[in-house]
């Protein structure tokens, strides 16, 4: 019999207790910085040093974390299914957790690539993408065709490529389940609607689930705890 399929899409919320903020609760980065200034194509545009050094904080805050037991959970599931992560986190913790198939929807804070390159215009081609680490992007520092580095990130106002993936891997799936997302933004908020009629959603979150549906059971709890929950439910359930 063929493995289960699993599609597991994660936010902010998953990576909450390894200590990296959430963007919408109170006290989350969106409180601090307005988005147009520091996660838009418009704000490189007008203010790529600003832009710079918020990615630079957010990639020595990365190297100081480490991925939590939700993390932890959600790589063991390989072991009895067959799971695809698809990630709105730009940090690299479910990696570091053991996970092997990734989707990062909004991009790596550990990549960088040219400025001019993976758009519309190159086929979103990665060939120039690369690892930098947890290192800083100054102005000035230039890939080796000359442009300027930028992060690896998808920012308001630019297409999501790998959105058609990240539907594939739900259309495809048995089980789906959501962690820590506010489901405020689209294209990511909208993927558990390609799931199959009969697909069962699980929601871990300690806030009020935004959307109904009749497929949703709403774990009603942090990552870490909620996710225990999960992997005996799953257990139960769907081996
Ligand atoms: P949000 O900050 O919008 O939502 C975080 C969610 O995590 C909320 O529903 C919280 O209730 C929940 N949460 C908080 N602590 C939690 C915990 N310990 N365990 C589980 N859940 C917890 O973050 P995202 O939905 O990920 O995009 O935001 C989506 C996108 O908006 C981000 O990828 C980013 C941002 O703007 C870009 O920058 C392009």
């Amino acid at each position: 019999m063929r493995r289960k399929r699993l599609a597991v899409l994660t936010g902010a919320g998953v990576s909450a207790e390894s200590g990296l903020g959430t963007f919408r609760d109170s006290g989350g980065l969106w409180e601090n910085y307005r988005v147009e200034d520091v996660a838009s194509a418009e704000g490189w545009i007008r203010n790529p040093g600003l832009m710079l050094e918020f990615y630079n904080t957010r990639r020595r805050q990365l190297a100081d974390v480490r991925p939590n037991a939700a993390h932890l959970a959600i790589a063991g599931l390989e072991k009895d299914f067959d799971v695809t992560v698809i990630t709105q986190n730009v940090d690299n913790l479910h990696e570091r957790a053991g996970s092997t198939r990734i989707i990062h929807l909004h991009g790596e804070l550990t990549k960088v690539r040219p400025e001019n390159c993976c758009n519309e215009s190159d086929g979103f081609s990665e060939a120039s993408v690369f690892d930098i680490g947890y290192g800083d992007i100054n102005l000035g520092d230039k890939a080796p065709n000359g442009a300027q580095l930028r992060p690896h990130i998808v920012w308001f106002g630019e297409a999501v490529p790998k959105i058609e993936a990240a539907m594939d891997a739900v259309e495809k799936a048995d089980v789906m389940l959501i962690v820590g997302t506010s489901l405020q933004v689209y294209p990511a908020a909208g993927l558990f609607r390609y799931a199959g009629i009969d697909v069962p959603i699980y929601v871990i979150d300690p806030k009020e689930v935004p959307v109904s549906d009749p497929r949703i059971t709403h774990i009603k709890d942090v990552a870490t705890s909620g996710m225990e929950k999960f992997v005996l439910m799953a257990a139960k359930n769907f081996e």
